[in-house]
């Protein structure tokens, strides 16, 4: 650990105690200040942390030792950011700024340490740790798999505000430092190091003999290329700001997430000025911070640590070794190539070889773009061994049951499997319209079936719903949830009942589009009303992407359930193999994995209540499984149907959006589209129980 570089030395004689930081100088006299912030798990800046460093500053520049250097005590991370607690508390603009420029004058302080400052970084260091790191002379990152570089601000709807957008362009430069910016993705340390984002990358144990070398040593401080610099004159500032905003538009729009149009505009306007940058940042984070964007965001933010939360079980630390999957078809085989990405030792079963043969294919290619280095292709491909005789079941911690969608075939299966399993192996089906306690009947211990229901594609989508059946037990819900923790996904737990959440809610949406193409809306328009909205796809191009014959399948499932009917278009596309993205063609045609649009004729004028139509059955059909309790509360229904669905984060989920339109306006909006277009819009009992 890092931490320890200074646990030799002697604690500098110290007027002040200190609670999060420690100064210890050391026999050379470089002053190390060691981060380990009281009583939590993760070094994070909060306002009293911020105010203690700032105390440990003025002790340092009182003291002015040889050097400094700033370390963390904790094992596997640096500095994660700026506390994100408190950013539920800013929701004003006075408050917010209040707080950012307390942390501008302490970074602006460690920045005018007159001895050499070093940022010894080992762990995550992402947002608020990066600017601090940026505010010393030099940064020094341990070149091992847990250590990470990143400023992912704009995913909380606000950009860097403790000077970290000043100091990156000042440090790499506008392009690669606005890119990080805007895009949050955090970089690997030997990454970092290309970039210019620190200074050297070496092995863990060579950390502090670097971080003295640079003390003693002052090499000038890190600098673009003069051609780069050249890049952040007037004249460029412009140009360049005009091709960032064309990027960010193909991604987010302006009135939806505010925060990367108003990075773009403070460099553009202020890039050349450094002190001008640095006020400006913070006044323009105030104003984010406290938009309904950014604390939305933030609410998303929780409800995914709500979820991870879920998975941790009362015996915290079982870990789950061997995965055995039945099934190698779309779903097994993702699912199985996933466990092994993750680390698991995975065997997959299925009865046509051939479809074995296909799922190693598949599954290399996998690899191969995520790992990259052949080394660590070859160890998960070692990981991942086909079976088809189900040899693996025996030795499975769990086993997924990924077959063919029919009742009959899945129960026959678990005759021949139940008795090899280990006894506490978990049994699950990832099953999307069988009711579980159909499947469980053919179990001697019903108990121990659990649904773990996946969507594809299975690397893409973060969230597992943990179907709880009627006779499922909590202890093995609970261990599935562990399981999916694991395996890096979200898990949210349902009730057993047609289309659990995910699908049902989606379901109600994607059928008012169908009918709104067969009312001769076309597709363009209707998908386009609903990315104005806020969802990252429109539901015709989402129906084309999951592929017709499976919408048309759990349509039929969920209308015999709820009644409705499933609408002939999709039953004519699916009877004439017209499929989606898959086969080409569907309600688009599809070409290199992309949708045809054509320009949308203005043949119809586009219903004024278009928008109203899709968003508003997607709500009620929220109010309904709440009302059914197929999720326990609003704050899961919200989670599970953002990461399920993609429904638009900066909402806050439909429950949210109900809440701040007003339950009572919508309701009055859908009581009126039922008036006019029918009573499949007509209010759920649920709205009574929200008024
Ligand atoms: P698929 O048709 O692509 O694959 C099924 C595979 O199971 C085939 O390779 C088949 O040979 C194999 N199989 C059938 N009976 C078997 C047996 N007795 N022993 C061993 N192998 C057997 O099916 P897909 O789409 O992957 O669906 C699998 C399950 O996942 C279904 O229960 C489905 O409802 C569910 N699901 C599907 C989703 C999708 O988008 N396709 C999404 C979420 C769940």
């Amino acid at each position: 650990m890092s931490g320890a570089a200074a646990d030799t030395a002697d604690a500098a004689p110290s007027a002040t105690t200190l609670t999060h930081w420690r100064i210890a100088t050391d026999d050379e006299g470089i002053a190390w200040l060691h981060f380990d912030k009281h009583g939590a798990a993760q070094n994070t800046l909060s306002r009293d942390v911020i105010a203690e460093l700032g105390t440990a500053l003025e002790q340092i520049g009182r003291d002015r030792p040889a050097g400094l250097v700033i370390v963390s005590d904790k094992p596997g991370n640096f500095i994660v950011g700026a506390d994100i607690n408190e950013f539920t508390t800013l929701t004003d603009q006075a408050t917010a700024l209040d707080l950012i420029q307390q942390a501008h004058r302490v970074f602006n302080r460690l920045a005018d340490l007159p001895m050499p400052t070093v940022a010894m970084i080992d762990g995550y260091c992402l947002g608020g740790g990066t600017e601090l790191s940026l505010a010393c002379r030099y940064r020094i990152a341990a070149d091992n798999d847990h250590t990470r570089l990143g400023l992912p601000e704009v995913m909380l709807g606000i950009h860097p505000g403790f000077g970290g957008t000043a100091r990156l362009i000042e440090t790499i430069g506008a392009p690669a430092g606005m890119d990080l910016m805007l895009t949050g993705r955090s970089v690997r340390p030997r990454q970092a190091r290309s970039l210019g984002l620190v200074d050297m990358a070496v092995p863990e144990r060579h950390l502090q003999r670097a971080a003295r070398r640079m003390v003693h040593k002052k090499p000038a401080p890190r600098q673009p290329q003069w051609w780069i610099k050249a890049l952040n004159s007037a004249p460029a500032r412009p140009l360049l700001a005009h091709v960032m905003r064309k990027k960010v538009a193909a991604r987010a729009r302006r009135e939806h997430y505010p925060a990367p149009y108003a990075l773009i505009d403070l460099w553009q306007q202020h890039g050349g000025d450094k002190v001008r940058m640095l006020s400006e940042e913070a006044q323009s984070v105030a104003r984010l911070i406290s938009g309904g964007t950014a604390q939305n965001l933030v609410r998303v933010f929780f409800l995914q640590e709500k979820l991870k939360a879920l998975g941790k079980t009362a015996e915290d630390g079982e870990k789950f070794a061997h995965v055995h999957v039945i099934g190698a078809g779309v779903m097994g085989g993702d699912i199985a190539a996933w466990c092994a990405l993750q680390g698991l030792s995975v065997t997959i079963q299925d009865q046509a070889p051939e479809a074995l043969a296909r799922v190693v294919k598949r599954t290399h290619q996998l690899f191969s773009k995520r790992l990259r280095e052949p080394r660590k292709i070859t160890a998960a491909m070692d990981r991942f061994q086909p079976d088809l005789r189900g040899d693996g079941v025996r030795r499975a911690d769990v086993v997924i049951e990924a077959i063919f969608e029919s009742a009959e075939a899945k129960q026959q299966l678990f005759k021949v499997v139940e008795p090899q399993l280990k006894p506490d192996a978990l049994l699950a089906t990832n099953t999307s319209s069988i009711p579980l306690e159909d499947l469980a009947s053919s179990l001697n211990d019903p108990s121990r079936l659990v649904g773990l229901h996946f969507f594809n594609p299975v690397a893409k989508m973060q969230l597992v719903e943990i179907v709880n059946g009627a006779d499922t037990s909590a202890d093995v819900a609970a261990r599935a949830a562990a399981f999916t923790r694991q395996i890096s996904r979200l898990p949210v737990p349902v009730k057993s009942a047609p289309g659990f959440l995910v699908n049902r809610i989606l379901m109600p949406y994607l059928l008012e589009a169908v009918e709104l193409l067969h009312e001769n809306v076309p597709a363009i328009v209707i998908d386009k009303a609903a990315t104005e909205f806020g969802m990252p796809m429109g539901p015709i191009e989402l129906a084309d992407t999951v592929g017709l014959d499976i919408c048309a399948h759990v349509a039929e499932n969920l209308t015999a359930s709820f009644g409705g009917t499933v609408p002939a278009e999709l039953k004519a596309k699916v009877d004439a193999g017209k499929l989606g993205k898959k086969t080409g063609a569907g309600f688009y045609q599809w070409k290199n994995n992309k949708p045809e649009k054509p320009k949308a004729e203005n043949a119809n004028p586009v219903p004024a209540d278009l928008t109203d139509r899709m968003v508003l059955r997607f709500v009620n059909e929220a109010v309904a499984c709440l009302r059914e309790e197929i999720v326990s509360d609003a704050e899961l229904l919200d989670a599970g149907v953002i990461f399920g669905t993609g429904f638009a984060p900066f909402r806050g989920g439909p429950m949210h959006y109900l809440n701040s339109e007003g339950t009572a306006h919508l309701r009055t909006r859908l009581e009126s589209l039922a008036d006019r277009h029918g009573e499949r819009f007509t209010p759920d009992a649920g709205w009574q129980e929200l008024e």
